[in-house]
């Protein structure tokens, strides 16, 4: 099915006759299609199946065509970046094609289904306003943190989860909760990853969130642990590249219990997310997979 998905994003795509985004998008490949993933688990049947996949899968690729423009990023699903392979204009160009293409097919499903999904966008770019903004100085607000992550990485998933449960006739309030705590999970896990696995697993460079200054929950939380002189060296370190700086990071991450610190926040949220909708097993076995990565 994923297979047939990626082949639906290659049909819209043919459509927009331009050689050059067919290039660009084929060098920018397909990443995990998670939020696929949970749509097929919640609706497995529905003649606009494919389309609504296909959909929100380009709108999460444009989305990440254009953080990559915003965060100078070099690497993206293990390839060079579309902004560093052909520039940023090309980027935040082939971003846009992606958007408009996935909303013209919008709005050809159900509007309810239409307007949840363009509310999702809104607050997707207003989470990534909010990233930015808060990416000028290093802040250990973990209240902040989560606010900034639902808008930026739960909204596309409870917009996936809850229009896929419209597709499928169920009630979608369960499929939003689940979509809103399995996103902040899930985002949180990402953050996580970013602080403990090496460049091969991630696809991009290790650490690279403190770097493009980000403050994610392991940092928030190893500062709110620090006595005052090595707060001030943790703030230090941010958007820091130097190699000494952020080995001092991950040694203060071993020495306080960091990493289990946070995988009992994801935990926590994992727990009301899969309680949300305890008994639609399909649905519950991909979403302890999906979070069940490496640590
Ligand atoms: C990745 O964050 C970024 C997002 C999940 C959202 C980006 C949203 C926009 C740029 C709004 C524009 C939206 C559209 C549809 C055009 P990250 O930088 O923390 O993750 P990364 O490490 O994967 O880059
Ligand atoms: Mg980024």
């Amino acid at each position: 099915m994923l297979g047939q998905i990626v082949q639906r994003i290659e049909q819209f795509l043919a459509q927009v006759q331009s050689a050059d985004v067919e290039r660009m998008a084929d060098s920018l490949g397909q990443g995990k299609m998670l939020r696929s993933k949970l749509i097929l688990a919640i609706c497995p049947e529905h003649p606009q199946l494919l389309d609504f996949c296909a959909i929100i899968e380009m709108i999460q690729s444009a989305s990440l065509l254009h953080d990559d423009v915003i965060d100078n990023a070099h690497t993206r699903r293990a390839h060079a970046s579309i902004n560093h392979a052909f520039g940023n204009q090309n980027a935040i160009m082939l971003g846009d094609v992606f958007y408009a293409k996935a909303f013209l097919e919008l709005t050809k499903l159900d509007t309810k289904i239409a307007q949840l999904v363009a509310h999702s966008v809104m607050e997707l770019s207003r989470g990534e306003i909010k990233d930015v903004m808060a990416s000028h100085a290093f802040h250990a607000d973990t209240a902040r943190y989560v606010d900034i992550i639902q808008d930026k990485s739960a909204s596309l998933i409870i917009a996936s989860c809850a229009g896929a449960a419209m597709l499928a006739r169920l009630d979608p309030q369960a499929y939003r909760v689940f979509g809103l705590n399995f996103g902040i999970a899930f985002q949180i896990m990402d953050d996580l990853l970013d602080i403990t696995q090496p460049k091969e697993v991630l696809g991009k460079p290790a650490l690279s969130d403190f770097k493009e200054g980000k403050s994610t929950l392991p940092y928030i939380l190893l500062y709110q642990q620090l006595d005052p002189p090595n707060q001030e060296r943790l703030q230090a370190c941010f958007k820091n590249t130097d190699e000494q700086a952020l080995a001092w990071c991950v040694a203060q991450f071993q020495t306080h219990g960091i990493v289990e610190q946070t995988l009992e926040y994801i935990r926590h949220y994992a727990h009301i997310a899969l309680q949300a909708i305890k008994g639609h097993s399909a649905l519950e076995k991909v979403a302890s997979s999906l979070i069940e990565r490496e640590f």
